[in-house]
């Protein structure tokens, strides 16, 4: 166990006040958004090459330029959550300026009233995840192990015995404040996960937690802490069937390679036609975001409120 001294002595108080143990959910959140020291919060998360992971937004503008194409043809005002120091939006302006085009990070204030797109790209797998084994929950202990104890939220299932994954409520949650925000408009999230069946299938008895820490990938939340990401898998059927009960109707669901295709038929044949037989950085780019495992990994929702 090692990483940022001031969040293991803040999270190891928090331990000790709860009585001894609190869930992973907690641990989770406060490793990554405790308001001084967590992972997203104290400057050590780094994207890309030189930091501790790529997403979409860090392999290159073309990400951006095909979604500017999606936006023109929504024509309404976009609200990216997790949109970080704006990257993406630069990207996104640079092939449709004329877009109105607002980030919202942890701790920005969020429009009572949101008329137009909310988009993310990786947000909700950085959301913190309650861990379950069976039909118990994982809480984590002052000295950094695991103990398993009764589920702390009414809404979380129980797992068959021994079967070991994560039930990512905040995600739920925040799909119920978009929806109570947005007059009308579309949610389009992007993010790497499965359909239910997948994601609870016998080949993930262990779960989908990963760390990443300087582009090394590990199972040990416990180690780097306040240094290092931590990432569950999304289900994909949870926020497709919660959207319906909160008046979201899905209009579309498939992969990043499939939607990108489409989505930016134009943008992709200029490159493909330009940088025709060369190494070119778009092209390269454009490779790794759809054939790369980023093309099926991820997963790309659509939701529509009228
Ligand atoms: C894995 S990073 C993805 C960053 C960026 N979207 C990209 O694709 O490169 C997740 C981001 O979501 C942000 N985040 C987490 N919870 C949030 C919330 N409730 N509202 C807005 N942003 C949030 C984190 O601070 C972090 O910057």
């Amino acid at each position: 166990m090692d990483g940022n001294p001031k969040l293991i002595t803040a999270i190891r108080r928090e331990i000790a006040t709860a009585g001894g143990q609190i869930t992973f959910a907690r641990f989770m959140e406060l490793a990554l958004y405790h308001p001084q020291f967590g992972y997203y919060r104290n400057g050590a998360a780094r994207i890309g090459r030189d930091g501790d992971f790529f997403t979409s937004v860090s392999v290159g503008p073309v990400f951006g330029r095909i979604l500017a194409q999606q936006f023109r043809q929504w024509n309404a005002p976009v609200f990216e959550f997790g949109g970080r120091h704006g990257q993406l939006r630069q990207d996104v302006l640079a092939g449709a300026p004329e877009l109105d085009y607002r980030v919202i990070e942890v701790g920005d204030a969020v429009p009572e009233q949101i008329t137009g797109t909310v988009f993310s790209n990786e947000l909700l797998d950085a959301l913190p995840v309650h861990r379950l084994c069976g039909d118990q929950e994982i809480y984590v202990t002052g000295d950094f192990t695991e103990t398993l104890g009764p589920l702390s939220d009414s809404r979380l299932p129980r797992l068959p015995a021994s079967y070991r994954s994560e039930i990512n409520l905040r995600a739920l949650d925040w799909l119920t404040d978009i929806a109570r925000r947005l007059t009308h408009g579309y949610v389009l999230t992007i993010d790497y996960g499965f359909e239910r069946a997948e994601y609870f299938s016998p080949q993930h008895a262990a779960g989908h937690l990963q760390c990443y820490y300087r582009h090394t990938k590990s199972g040990n939340p416990y180690e780097h802490i306040g240094e290092q990401d931590i990432t569950a898998h999304v289900d994909f059927t949870a926020l497709i069937e919660h959207g319906r009960t909160i008046g979201l109707e899905p209009v579309l669901f498939t992969d990043q390679a499939h939607y990108l295709l489409k989505a930016g038929e134009a943008e992709i044949a200029e490159i493909v036609a330009r940088d025709a037989g060369k190494l070119s950085r778009e092209r390269n780019a454009l490779h790794q975001l759809l054939h790369s495992t980023m093309g099926t990994a991820f997963r790309v929702l659509i939701q529509r409120k009228q």
